[in-house]
């Protein structure tokens, strides 16, 4: 057993994922401070596929970054696949990120100057130690995009260039992914797609963390998050689309009449 694992104050060996009591803080430039998450404990199971959803501005990203290693919580303990993360220095940080984590982020998904296929063999050139489950021509046939493997990010559309960054991960088979807004540049079909193949790597033990405005892509995980105010404030599993819309509001509804 990881030994870091002896100071997690929640949490248990089988979980991927440990926030505890974890609050972000931002200074902005003019000294103002915005907390973004404040307090926020959760632990998330290997093999879970978890949606995280609730309004804008609510933590939700800041949440998914600190989890992921991306971000340092001003307050708190981030352990992933048993490793305590503010344990490791930045550069050790990052080396474990790319040997254990996946991400499918809209704005910097993929590296402008590598044509499609370098990019999803990135992971395996940046980690020698890393085996991709899956060969580069299979996945990307499988999101669709077989034809387009020599071509460089700027000569897809936006939903395409989601679509390679799925791949990439599908390429790598990661312990965590993490997908901030996977379906929001994608058409139902694609969106389908996309939520199937999540599905099919929580099922070969990934663990997906998904953060979404989509409450038809939230109702596809085990499990939802819903953030208000920059808190969790309810946690569903196996959630209903009409519950989870009513949980939503009814969070989004208690913040403005606490304003
Ligand atoms: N670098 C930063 N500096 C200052 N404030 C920040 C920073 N990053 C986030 N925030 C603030 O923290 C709060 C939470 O932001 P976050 O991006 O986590 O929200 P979100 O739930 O992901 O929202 P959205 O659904 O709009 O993406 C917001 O009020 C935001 O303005
Ligand atoms: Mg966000």
């Amino acid at each position: 057993m990881d030994s870091h694992r002896h100071n997690a104050p929640l949490g248990t060996i089988a979980d991927a994922i440990v926030l505890s009591h974890v609050t972000k803080t931002f200074r902005g430039e003019r000294g103002a401070e915005v907390t973004a998450i404040r307090d926020v404990s959760l632990a998330i199971p290997a093999g879970q596929f978890v949606a995280i959803v609730g309004e804008s501005g609510s933590g939700k990203s800041t949440l998914m970054h600190c989890a992921a290693g991306l971000t340092t919580p001003t307050t708190g303990y981030v352990a992933l696949a048993g490793t305590n993360l503010s344990a490791l220095s930045s550069a050790k940080r990052s080396r474990f990120r790319s040997q254990h984590v996946g991400f499918i982020f809209q704005d910097y998904n993929l590296v402008s100057s590598l044509t499609v296929s370098q990019n999803i063999e990135l992971p395996s050139r940046i980690t020698p130690r890393l085996q991709l489950t899956a060969d580069t021509a299979t996945v990307l046939s499988s999101v669709g995009l077989a034809h387009r493997a020599q071509h460089l990010p700027h000569e897809l559309s936006g939903g395409e260039q989601q679509r390679v960054a799925i791949a990439r991960v599908l390429a790598a088979q990661p312990t965590v992914v993490f997908a901030d807004e996977p379906t929001s540049a994608l058409d139902l079909g694609n969106s389908e797609l996309i939520l199937g193949h999540l599905r099919q790597l929580a099922s070969r033990g990934s663990t997906v963390v998904m953060v979404t405005h989509d409450i038809d892509a939230a109702i596809r995980a085990d499990r939802a998050v819903v953030m208000a105010h920059a808190g969790t404030v309810d946690d569903i599993w196996r959630p209903g689309r009409d519950q989870l819309i009513s949980r939503v509001m009814s969070a989004q509804q208690m913040r403005q009449s606490a304003r």
